[in-house]
């Protein structure tokens, strides 16, 4: 029997300039789409694979997530004055057993793989585990990192989930060079970070969700920096094909926002705002009224 996959890693240390200024004073993590928070989505997630333990690398300013996740005594006893148990019910996907979550603090703005490996110690040997981006935010009727895990029961290995881009998006990317397209699932020979476009060697690219074996850990052991100077989790895992392990990219079904973007979390607004029963009628009414004003004004 395959070890389960039970640890996931956010890597949540990221400044998030891109969404200046409302990130001087709030994590990008904690930006709300309708009304949970990016992170609720990605924990939402990782639950629905079997996740039983969360571990967040954090950098300063990240408090906001700590308080999140901390049950809130007299927020819930004034609720639970008042009678509002939907209100209450709510606030339970955010609560977290008692050492059920990490934090961890990377010190350094090194790269992603640095980040991954700050939490090394919290990973034991042979154990798989999850890394989940965040800002990758995947709408699926089964849980993006739910279907990896199903997948990986078979395959073992490394897994990462991918996505086709046009060739002028695939240097914002991890890209695939892909051995064998089995349609779903891909074996990967060679992968590359933010390659320039002529320089891609498919399409395919990696969306932030990967199952990873430990031994990715001590690979970022001794990774010196790679693209834009920074120590890339995409390399580390390439080091896994050198060594000749295996490494899957997996094709998930589902609609992925780039909630690092400003026009990609706008359209993940949209999307959850239109997927919501509670406001699917009303919201959509005024999306169409918009379309039609802007047509006439054409
Ligand atoms: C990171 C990874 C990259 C991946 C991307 C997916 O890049 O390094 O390989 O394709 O996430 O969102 P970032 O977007 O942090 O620059």
């Amino acid at each position: 029997m395959r070890r389960k996959v039970t640890k996931a890693i956010f890597p949540v240390a990221g400044l998030g300039t891109r969404f200046l200024p409302a990130t001087k004073s709030i994590p990008k993590e904690i930006m709300t789409l309708v009304d949970r928070p990016l992170i609720q989505y990605a924990i939402d997630e990782a639950r629905a694979a079997g996740i039983k333990e969360f571990i967040f690398v954090t950098s300063r300013g990240k408090g906001a997530l700590e308080d999140y996740f901390d049950n809130s005594p007299v927020l819930e006893q004034e609720l639970r004055k008042k009678g509002k148990t939907d209100l209450l019910d709510t606030l339970k996907d955010t609560n977290m057993d008692s050492g059920a979550i990490a934090y961890i603090r990377q010190h350094k703005a090194l790269g992603l793989g640095h980040a991954v490996w700050c939490a090394r110690r919290l990973i034991n040997n042979n154990e798989p585990f999850a890394v989940i981006l965040p800002d990758d935010v995947i709408a699926a009727e089964k849980p993006c990192l739910q279907q990896m895990v199903e997948a990986y029961e078979d395959t073992g290995g490394c897994m990462v989930a991918a996505m086709e881009v046009p060739a002028e998006k695939a240097p914002s990317y991890g890209v695939l060079d892909v051995k064998d397209d089995m349609g779903t699932m891909v074996s990967v020979k060679g992968m590359v970070e933010k390659p320039a476009m002529d320089e891609a060697p498919s399409n395919l690219a990696v969306i932030g969700r990967y199952i990873l074996t430990p031994k990715v850990l001590q690979s970022l052991n001794r990774m010196k920096s790679g693209a834009g100077g920074e120590i890339q989790l995409t390399d580390a895992i390439a080091e896994e094909i050198a060594q000749e392990r295996d490494v899957y990219g997996y094709r998930f079904r589902g609609q992925r926002f780039d909630c690092g973007s400003k026009a990609g979390f706008l359209q993940a607004t949209v999307a959850f705002g239109m997927a919501r029963e509670d406001l699917r009628d009303e919201f959509t009414a005024y999306l169409q009224e918009m379309t039609a004003l802007s047509k006439a004004a054409e």
